[in-house]
């Protein structure tokens, strides 16, 4: 009969594609299994999902059955990972306990002065009221570490806290004498990516990390103090991670080979069983449906948060168009990436003494002297910049130079000046050879220059680091933009962290950069990126779990938040560096740039617990099913809220069909936990947004105990359907003694989340 039914299947298939009806053929696939199913006779889950794979299996010798499950998982997930032929499937399908299946995907990865900018300082503040984070455990699922980087010494640690359950996992060039009291865990996941892709030679089969994204995200979360580090004279100083005193411990499950859910749940798995406090994920899917069940990391993460474990993860590098935003579930705190107030520049000085400066990372150390400058147009001609190649050779074209750039390295030209007003990426900034990009106004003094003088010469002249820029932070552009399509409802970005030109420790067997053909390596290097912002954020909030070891996620999250700040240097609003330097808004910054000093001690609380997030999912109308697969468990959706105790509001006023001008009324209830003073009082204070009337009631909280709380409603009247995309302001509790200020932004849009969608 199931044959029958296969075949039937098949038939149906094979008119699409014959490829879906090799039977044979198997292919990587999560299952969820209901746990409260699992028959008596079995002891533990993995044994269940043996014999249930045996009992589907064509061929069923036990060893074959045990090599296609790949991962059992029972504390991220209930289920496991198993190679399946179709017909596997449909037969698991009637299994008992069986739930639902997913295909294994690839994910993407979100690729030292920043803790000065960030206000740290080891006299006052954060870092001395909270010991440095030395009781909490910072695990990050990522590319692996470089053990013997200096960031990972551990001088001045204490002992490891005993509850960790962590281990080293030797492997390729690692062994467990690798870990110390700062590196305490380091594990590796790849028998997903090798079930998907069985031909790959695995090189590096160890935590050890061959790319340098897990030794730049673990330094900068935790790194210790390494003195003199730069990256070949840019950025040059102390270096050191957000929670200095913090434990690391590393879950390798992304390979240059490819990053697959199953490892990543694996690695989510485990870190959960060790007992990590904090979870830093600088990886992410694009959601190509709008429902969390199709996000592996956000259906993970509902355990851990169960567990009291933070989670901070990347917003994603997909933006700056709306709705491009990962890793939105409620309980993640979601990093989106400014910049910092900080530029490295190399300096073209004319033979006249005029000097232009222009943003550079040449690596290399030959500094240029006096040489002859040489207008060439266009440079199009490689024979003519050949026999000009002793000179500095200065191009002009305000389209892309890409083609210039490539010419000139093509011929070897001792330096060159590029002149063009096209937007440069980071790219063009680490050159193999000596150049200079200017614009068209600088560009034209370089011309007047040669063509006035029968001599014209130059010097170039490198790394420069100029710190103390104006403004800072700005929203960088490529940070991924809110909506998340998988949960609307609540305002995602949740704040910024400095994610742009960020110097942390690298691998120093992968390449920073080509010079004269040879590649450069280094111990330090300079990226950019929401995975640099990501554990800047998860070393904050280690410094918080420090303070606060009772606090669940949902409180730290609301301390980090509810003290972010909304304005630059200058005291201006945060800018976005992709809408022309405008003022960024809610869902390009959350509630702005993280606060470490403030967040220690924030005054009030929002907090939420399991059952509030698993109320949200019952009011999004998910199945029993699928509340199922995210909480590992039944529930009768008794009780429903869209209103999530969530310290950020978001409204949507995009009702198109209406053409009436009748306005609408939105409201919001919140409750605050007093974690300040014993007794205390606060007063609302709103920020004007036009086209909206705000409301909040009542405009005064009093708390007479510590962990009182109080409640409150915020109410927006707005048209049906908003002409701005977004507008914001925000709502202010102000303590009346004046210690603090509790801010939560309000955003209201007219965007409909349905359209964001990708196809
Ligand atoms: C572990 O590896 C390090 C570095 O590769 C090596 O020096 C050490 O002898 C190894 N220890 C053991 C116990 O194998
Ligand atoms: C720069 O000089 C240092 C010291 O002489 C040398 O170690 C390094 O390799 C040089 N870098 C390049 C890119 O040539
Ligand atoms: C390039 O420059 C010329 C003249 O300066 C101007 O007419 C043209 O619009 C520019 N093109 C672009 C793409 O900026
Ligand atoms: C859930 O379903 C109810 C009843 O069909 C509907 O009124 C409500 O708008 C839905 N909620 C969401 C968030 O889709
Ligand atoms: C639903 O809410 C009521 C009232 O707050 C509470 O007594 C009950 O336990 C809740 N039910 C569930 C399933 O959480």
């Amino acid at each position: 009969m199931a044959t029958l039914t296969l075949q039937l299947l098949c038939s149906i298939l094979l008119t699409i594609s014959h490829l879906f009806c090799n039977l044979a053929e198997t292919k990587t696939y999560i299952i969820h299994m209901d746990s409260s199913a699992i028959p008596k006779v079995f002891s533990s889950h993995q044994s269940w999902y043996l014999a249930t794979l045996s009992s589907i299996s064509v061929n069923d010798h036990l060893t074959t059955t045990t090599s296609r499950l790949i991962y059992a998982y029972t504390s991220s997930i209930h289920g496991f990972t198993a190679s399946l032929t179709l017909s596997e499937l449909a037969a698991l399908q009637k299994s008992p306990g069986y739930i639902s299946y997913t295909r294994d995907r690839p994910l993407t990865m979100h690729t030292t002065h920043t803790s000065q900018f960030l206000g740290l300082s080891s006299v006052s503040g954060a870092w001395p009221s909270s010991n440095y984070g030395q009781d909490v455990i910072i695990g990050l699922v990522d590319t692996g570490i470089w053990p013997e980087s200096e960031s990972f010494k551990d001088d001045g640690m204490t002992q490891i806290p005993a509850r960790w359950k962590g281990k080293c996992v030797a492997g390729t060039q690692f062994n467990a004498s690798l870990c110390n009291k700062k590196l305490i865990g380091a594990r590796f996941y790849n028998k997903g990516l090798l079930a998907n892709k069985p031909k790959v030679k695995i090189s590096m089969e160890s935590p050890r990390d061959t790319s340098g994204h897990g030794t730049h995200t673990a330094s900068t979360a935790a790194g210790n103090y390494v003195k003199g580090a730069s990256f070949f004279g840019y950025a040059t100083g102390t270096a050191r991670g957000m929670a200095p005193r913090a434990r690391i411990a590393m879950y390798k499950a992304a390979w240059s080979y490819g990053v697959y859910s199953s490892d990543v749940l694996a690695a989510i798995e485990e870190a959960i069983q060790d007992g990590v406090d904090i979870l830093s994920l600088s990886l992410g899917f694009s959601l190509d449906g709008n429902s969390l069940v199709d996000d592996p990391i956000a259906i993970a993460t509902f355990a851990a948060m169960e567990k009291g474990v933070v989670i901070v993860a990347s917003a994603g590098n997909d933006g700056p168009l709306y709705g491009t935003l990962n890793n939105g579930a409620p309980w993640v705190l979601t990093v989106g990436a400014g910049t910092i107030d900080r530029k490295f520049e190399g300096i073209l000085a004319l033979g006249n003494g005029m000097q232009i400066t222009f943003v550079s990372l040449y690596p290399g150390n030959s500094s240029l002297t006096l040489l002859p400058l040489v207008f060439m147009d266009g440079c199009q001609s490689v024979e003519k910049m050949r026999r000009n190649k002793n000179k500095i050779v200065v191009c002009k074209d305000n389209l892309s130079i890409s083609t210039q750039v490539a010419n000139a390295e093509y011929a070897r030209v001792n330096g060159a000046v590029f002149i063009s007003n096209f937007p440069l990426s980071e790219f063009y900034t680490r050159t193999s050879f000596p150049t200079a990009f200017i614009g068209l106004r600088d560009g034209q003094t370089v011309i007047d220059y040669i063509q006035k003088n029968s001599n014209p010469r130059g010097s170039l002249i490198y790394q420069k680091t100029v710190t103390g820029t104006k403004p800072a932070p700005m929203v960088d552009s490529y940070s991924s933009r809110g909506p998340f399509p998988g949960c609307p409802i609540v305002l995602k970005p949740d704040l910024l962290a400095p994610g742009s030109l960020v110097l942390a420790s690298w691998s120093p067997i992968s390449a920073v950069a080509e010079v004269q053909s040879s590649p450069l390596f280094s111990n330090f290097n300079l990226e950019s990126g929401t995975s640099m912002a990501t554990p800047h954020a998860a070393g904050v909030a280690a410094l918080v779990k420090e303070v606060h070891t009772d606090w669940s996620p949902a409180a730290i999250l609301s301390a980090l938040m509810t003290t972010a700040s909304s304005l630059d240097n200058t005291f201006s609003p945060i800018k976005d560096k992709a809408s022309n330097e405008l003022p960024a808004s809610p869902l390009d910054m959350g509630a702005g740039h993280i606060d470490p000093s403030k967040a220690l001690d924030p005054g009030l609380v929002y907090d939420a617990t399991a059952e509030d997030y698993i109320k949200l999912l019952c009011a999004m109308n998910y199945t029993a099913k699928q509340i199922r697969i995210i909480t590992r468990s039944t529930h009768n959706c008794e009780n429903r809220s869209l209103d999530l105790n969530y310290p950020s509001f978001i409204a949507f006023f995009n009702d198109f069909n209406s053409n009436s001008d009748a306005k609408v009324v939105q409201e919001f209830w919140r409750t605050v936990t007093n974690v300040g003073e014993e007794r205390s009082s606060y007063t609302a204070e709103l920020t004007a947004i036009d086209g909206l009337k705000v409301k909040v009631e009542p405009e005064k909280l009093i708390f007479k105990h510590k962990y009182e709380k109080q409640s409150y409603k915020l109410s927006l009247e707005g048209p049906k359907s908003l002409k701005e995309v977004v507008i914001h302001g925000s709502l202010s509790w102000v303590d009346d003694r004046g210690k603090y200020v509790v801010t939560s932004t309000i955003a209201a849009t007219s965007i409909m989340p349905d359209s964001l969608l990708r196809a």
